[in-house]
């Protein structure tokens, strides 16, 4: 998933005078998969609801996903009641996946499928399917790269006590996480506790545009009446540092030992460079990396939130105890970053809206480049290609955050709904972002991973069907969710089978050969 469209509301657009021209360096394209250290893991990824469908199969109950999809709020009016059926066919998937030669997968789970009232009595057929899910993977080898929670909070804790707005969420995620560990632990290497803690706060309780769709009245684009955009991000954001620092805290204290995983938290991760070389514009790029990523990265490396974001924001943000801040701080085996865009940054106040937010606090613009070109709204759903900003993400949080281990666990590319098979943009789109992983390895940055976004076709959390981020082609028109490999899916494979020392594509045809049949094509 992305989140270019909602960042996009909050360019304001002004017309500039010059055009800007960014370049990027070009990547030489030249490397192989033993340029990568032979333990980093390459792989792919999906998140419970975007891909599993069977929503109210097995006694799962709703979470704030399903009810906001079925208020037909998505932009195609889509929901994931069946999306990629990933429940029922898991075991085809896992095939796919090892004979493409995925080292790793990225996946998570889903809490309302595991725990239906939020908390307490295990369901055994949500139980049972993680169950097999993970076996199907250990046996072929892929190892499972587990996500606690994608979003997908259970309705019934919303309506309980408001979800991520309570405290009480970091008993019951702890709680949640422990039955994951316990039950799963002894086969999983990596955990995320939370997917995109920044995104989810800035969407779901300062946008409003994803669920529980809480803001302040006189937030642009959104009917708001509920919630508060001054205050909620920031509690939704503490409230996730604690319940994540409460769980890996247990699974340290409980689990680490014997099960030998690593436990890490997730955040959507862009890259910033300043739009002029003006010091107003450098401050402004340092403001915006502070609140987009030190706000989750500062108080889990340092015990606490940017000074410059505590200035600005003041009281309305909340602040640790000492015990607080001692739990938090260190409470990372490593970071898992979101990556997919690179923004040029304005010292300018965004557009009035009247509504002291997040976004005023930040204060500043940002700008998109395409081609060299200023792009302006309404955007493509399409995120512009830019490899080099991978590189310069990689090499902040070396910088900034004492060269932590890092997976790239989402970076992809996002094509329209009639894709064919032929997808050659997709190919060139990782071989730039997989080589700029690359060179920030050969400049000391310590990246473990590199999973691509996404293993299939899945429903996208911003556009549902309309776009697709997959290797594997999904036929959501028909009954059978056939899946097809893309073009991409054999090339991944050769580079991860070490086939071909030259990445260039030399016009392999798409045909029936190819087609649903890897291993006679290589
Ligand atoms: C949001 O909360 C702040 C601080 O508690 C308060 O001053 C403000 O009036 C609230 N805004 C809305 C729209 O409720
Ligand atoms: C902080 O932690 C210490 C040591 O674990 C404990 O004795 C103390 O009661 C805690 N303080 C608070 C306010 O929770
Ligand atoms: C390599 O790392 C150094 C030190 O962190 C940094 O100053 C430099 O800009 C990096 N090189 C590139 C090409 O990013
Ligand atoms: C695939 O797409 C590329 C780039 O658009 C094109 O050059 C090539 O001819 C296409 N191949 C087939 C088999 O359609």
């Amino acid at each position: 998933m992305h989140i270019i469209a909602f960042l996009f509301t909050l360019l304001s657009v002004q017309p500039l005078i010059s055009i800007h021209f960014k370049c990027s360096a070009q990547n030489t394209h030249k490397f192989n998969r033993e340029d990568f250290p032979s333990d980093f893991i390459f792989g792919a990824g999906t998140s419970a609801y975007q891909v599993e469908g069977a929503v109210d199969e097995d006694g799962r109950s709703p979470s704030i996903w399903d009810t906001f999809t079925h208020q037909g709020k998505m932009s195609d009016k889509s929901t994931a009641d069946v999306a990629a059926d990933g429940y029922h066919k898991y075991k085809e998937d896992v095939k796919l996946m090892s004979d493409m030669g995925l080292e790793g997968y990225r996946f998570s789970i889903s809490w309302s499928r595991l725990l239906p009232n939020g908390r307490g009595a295990i369901n055994p057929k949500g139980l049972e399917y993680y169950n097999n899910l993970i076996d199907e993977l250990v046996y072929n080898g892929i190892q499972p790269h587990v996500t606690v929670h994608h979003l997908d909070l259970p309705q019934i804790l919303e309506d309980e006590y408001a979800g991520w707005l309570s405290p009480k969420i970091i008993d019951d995620f702890t709680a949640f996480a422990d039955v994951c560990f316990r039950e799963f632990g002894d086969r999983v290497s990596h955990w995320t506790t939370i997917n995109e803690p920044n995104v989810m706060a800035i969407a779901g309780y300062d946008q409003g545009i994803w669920p529980p769709q809480r803001c302040s009245p006189g937030i642009p684009g959104v009917n708001c009446n509920t919630g508060n955009s001054s205050v909620e991000p920031y509690a939704v954001m503490h409230h996730v540092l604690l319940a994540h620092a409460s769980a890996a805290k247990l699974y340290r204290d409980k689990y680490q030992e014997k099960q030998k995983g690593l436990i890490g938290l997730n955040l959507y991760a862009f890259s910033c460079a300043p739009m002029t070389n003006s010091i107003a514009d450098a401050e402004a790029t340092k403001r915006a990396m502070d609140f987009f990523t030190g706000w989750e990265m500062d108080p889990l490396v340092f015990g606490d939130y940017p000074e410059a974001m505590k200035k600005t924001v003041g009281s309305r943000m909340p602040s640790f105890t000492a015990n607080e801040s001692k739990l938090v701080q260190g409470s990372v085996d490593f970071i898992g970053i979101n990556h997919y865009i690179t923004f040029y940054v304005s010292d300018a106040p965004p557009k009035p809206t009247g509504v002291v937010d997040f976004n005023s606090d930040m204060s500043v613009q940002f700008s998109v480049f395409k081609n060299g070109e200023l792009l302006s709204s309404p955007l493509p759903p399409f995120i512009p290609y830019n490899p080099s900003g991978l590189q310069s993400c990689l090499e902040y949080f070396k910088d900034y955050y004492g060269n932590l281990p890092i997976y790239v666990q989402e970076n992809g590319y996002g094509s329209s709904y009639d894709e064919n098979l032929n997808d050659t943009a997709r190919i060139d789109y990782l071989t730039g972002y997989i080589g700029s992983t690359l060179n920030a390895i050969r400049n000391g940055s310590n990246v473990r991973g590199f999973l691509a976004w996404s293993f299939l076709d899945v429903f996208e959390l911003l556009h549902g069907y309309k776009t697709r981020y997959g290797f594997i082609h999904v036929d959501f028109e028909g009954k059978e969710l056939r899946r097809r490999p893309k073009l991409s899916a054999l090339w991944f494979s050769n580079f991860l089978k070490g086939k071909g020392k030259d990445r260039k594509l030399k016009g392999r045809a798409i045909d029936g050969s190819f087609v649903g049949n890897f291993h006679s094509s290589q």
